[in-house]
């Protein structure tokens, strides 16, 4: 498996993308050891309304009741180097996509940004949902999809 580099973009940065960013570093670290450090694996958001801010804490809780410790990140914005800087930006929905895309004319930009569960689920275009204004189950969820798209990504790089 080639050195890689993955940035996970939400709205905020606080609730999904963090858990992506998290749950993907573990998955990769059970499959290629400490070759997992050849890697660079980041999370943003494309608003700043967060920045600096740990994850929210239910994405904490729910990541840690999986043993994903995801206390130590930041929220940051999303930049447009971050183009440059990584091969693959996956957008947790269509939103984020449309917001992302419009920083860019890039064709070669705009073929890094996919949807995450896209791997999971080709051509539906299914989102992970934003757990921010809902209940538990919502970020139990988020864990979920994400973990199986972690999974997934993997395989298809690997
Ligand atoms: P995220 O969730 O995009 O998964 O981090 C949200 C966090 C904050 C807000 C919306 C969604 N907000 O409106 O502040």
């Amino acid at each position: 498996m080639n050195p890689r580099s993955v940035l996970f973009v939400c709205l905020g940065n606080i609730c999904r993308s963090p858990v992506a960013e998290g749950v993907f570093r573990r998955a990769l670290v059970q499959r290629v050891g400490s070759d997992a450090a050849l890697w660079t694996i980041d999370s943003a958001g494309t608003s700043d309304y967060h920045a600096g801010e740990a994850p929210d804490q239910r994405s904490q809780a729910s990541a840690l009741r999986h043993g994903v410790d995801i206390s130590t990140l930041a929220s940051r914005p999303f930049r447009p180097e971050d183009f440059e800087k990584f091969d693959h930006i996956l957008v947790m929905d269509s939103s984020n996509h449309v917001n992302v895309s419009r920083l860019t004319e890039n064709p070669s930009h705009l073929a890094k940004v996919r949807l995450v569960l896209d791997v999971s689920f080709p051509g539906e275009n299914k989102p992970v949902p934003d757990p921010y204004y809902g209940g538990e189950h919502g970020f139990e969820q988020v864990f979920q999809l994400l973990a199986q798209a972690s999974e997934d990504w993997l395989d298809q790089w690997a």
